[in-house]
């Protein structure tokens, strides 16, 4: 496994792979790997000849009063990680490497971040757009793994994959738990002991909306009820959102009658954390 941080090394390995007519998947992440990221490894692996896994903490997915600075970073774990995975070529570049100077092309997207994280996170889906256009454009994979827990983004990037002809299949990737039932995420390192228990209503709220749904709750008010009464009967938890939405146009629905995303953000102390479940 090589580990480049220039656009042109990028190029030169594809370049000779596709020579090969060996097929090519991209996983694109921030770091800080844990196994929800190793699914998107691993199917990659299975499905493609070759593996680029990127690795970049992308400042402009993130708001000005983010957590850019303190995101975590541990390259040679995530190193010895990709390689026992399999993975071929990881792409680690520096800011400046993908945002040269005078940088003023965005890819950005309507309607389908309206709601949820694009409505707390205001330029956060221009910042994913543009980013992973520039990855899809460096890479030039033949497939693209992303994960359901971002289950926002992964629309997003099909849509944007579709609207914008781009040659790629999108593969989503099922939510990777830890026992106890909390959506792995790098952000969980931010989390003290009593902060870790507290994050477990997050995944009990999920299942609480996927029983009544499957109980033939068709209501989405009362199931967001029960879900915000169930999440504010913790202390130490801050509903950002819960919400109930079109899987495809991720805008708000009232009654379930197709498929539909529940997705809830919350704060537990300072750290905002998302999970999601698919119904309908
Ligand atoms: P990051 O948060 O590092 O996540 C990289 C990929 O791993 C995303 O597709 C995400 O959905 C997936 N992932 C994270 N936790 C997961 C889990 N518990 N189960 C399954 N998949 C999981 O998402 C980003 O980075 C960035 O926005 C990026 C797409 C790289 C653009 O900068």
């Amino acid at each position: 496994m090589k580990i480049v941080s220039t656009v042109a090394e990028v190029r030169e390995y594809v370049k000779t792979w596709k020579k090969q007519n060996k097929s090519v998947g991209l996983v694109p992440t921030m770091g800080y790997l844990h196994e929800g990221h190793g699914s998107l490894i691993t199917k990659a692996r299975e499905q493609n000849d070759k593996v680029v896994v990127s690795i970049f903490v992308n400042p402009m997915q993130f708001g000005p009063k983010e957590d850019l600075e303190s995101y975590p970073r541990d390259l040679d774990k995530d190193a010895a990680f990709c390689e026992e995975l399999g993975a071929d070529l990881i792409f680690h570049p520096e800011p400046e490497e993908m945002y040269h100077k005078g940088f003023s092309s965005f890819v950005d997207m309507t309607v389908l971040t309206e709601e949820l994280c694009g409505l707390s996170r205001p330029v956060h889906f221009r910042g994913v757009c543009t980013v992973v256009s520039k990855l899809f454009n460096i890479v030039t994979p033949d497939r693209a793994y992303f994960g359901e827990k971002d289950a926002q983004q992964l629309a997003v990037i099909r849509h944007m994959a579709d609207d914008l002809n781009m040659d790629i299949e999108i593969v989503g990737c099922p939510i990777i738990r830890e026992e106890d039932g909390l959506a792995k995420s790098s952000r969980n390192t931010y989390l003290s002991k009593e902060e870790r228990q507290a994050a477990l209503i997050l995944s009990k709220a999920v299942r609480l909306a996927k029983e009544m749904m499957e109980n033939g709750e068709k209501d989405c008010l009362k199931i967001i009820s029960a879900m915000k009464e169930l999440i504010e009967a913790e202390p130490l938890a801050r509903i950002d959102y819960v919400k109930i939405v079109d899987q495809l146009t991720m805008q708000q629905v009232e009654i379930i009658d197709r498929p539909v995303l529940c997705a809830i953000a919350v704060y537990i102390g300072k750290t905002r954390l998302i999970d999601n479940v698919y119904a309908g």
